[in-house]
């Protein structure tokens, strides 16, 4: 579990020696901490993400086989990519696990299991290799969640947090809903033009989006953010996507799942 910002009351007590709580905590990080990518010359600290100061969320839409609500987009994770929109990739084998369900379970997470197997889905049917992917590849490689960076760690507690922070991110961003609402329906016969689903997009999230088709029809969307202090309960900013969109101008099919 990670401390809320709202604690700074509790901070004071247990400076003062009165508590001596054993919640573990990500360190509390300065105001004046720089966002991410804001400063090429700035080193990876427990309150700067670096080098993957870029944090993207990702999603799917996936229709054959399709995955999900009919009515949801689903997630696919949470990246840290490079300034440069180059990334980082596996970074730590020692934490690489393949017990993710067990590891939330034990963390009393179990609700998350619950969302995560409605809307964090494999298209091959198998989560708990698509959650330890995710984890293995994308979520070593966030450094302001190292284990140096809590106090009090407990194993695997950065695993914990690092699947309740995407979850939380992806429930601030409902792809299905913001292009709805534009008139952008999932449809057998309708195409739409790149810009219109990219306006769409931009007009929820406040900054471009990246967009994933395959064969034509459109399948991914990415979340760019920069963010002040760590990944957990720093500031996020949403920022221009660092990837040129993978989808034809026009013409793009938004199939039904
Ligand atoms: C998950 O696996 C790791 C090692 O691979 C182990 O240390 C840990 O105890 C396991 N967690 C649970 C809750 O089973």
């Amino acid at each position: 579990m990670f401390q809320s910002q709202s604690s700074k009351g509790m901070l004071a007590l247990a400076a003062m020696g009165l508590i001596t709580g054993s919640t573990a905590s990500l360190e509390t990080c300065e105001s004046s901490t720089p966002f991410s990518c804001s400063s090429s010359s700035a080193e990876p600290t427990c309150c700067f993400n670096s080098p993957g100061g870029a944090l993207l969320l990702t999603q799917f839409w996936d229709t054959d086989p399709s995955t999900g609500p009919k009515d949801s987009w689903t997630i696919h994770g949470l990246w840290p990519d490079n300034c440069d929109g180059t990334y980082e990739a596996s970074c730590d084998s020692k934490r690489a696990y393949s017990n993710i369900t067990a590891i939330l379970q034990d963390q009393n997470l179990g609700d998350l299991v619950d969302y995560m197997d409605e809307y964090w889905v494999d298209m091959n049917g198998d989560n708990e290799d698509f959650w330890s992917h995710e984890w293995n590849k994308h979520g070593t490689c966030i450094n302001t969640i190292e284990p140096s960076c809590y106090s009090d760690y407990k194993a695997q507690e950065e695993v914990g947090d690092y699947f309740q922070k995407t979850v939380e991110l992806f429930k601030t961003l409902d792809t299905y809903k913001a292009l709805d609402a534009a008139g952008i329906t999932p449809s057998t016969s309708k195409t739409y033009s790149l810009s219109e689903i990219q306006e769409a997009l931009t007009d929820m999230h406040g900054a471009s989006v990246y967009l994933g088709c395959s064969s034509g029809e459109l399948n991914e969307a990415w979340y760019f953010y920069n963010v002040k202090g760590n990944v957990v309960d720093g500031t996020y900013k949403a920022v221009e996507t660092l990837t040129d969109s993978g989808c034809p101008k026009t013409g793009i099919k938004y199939l039904p799942k």
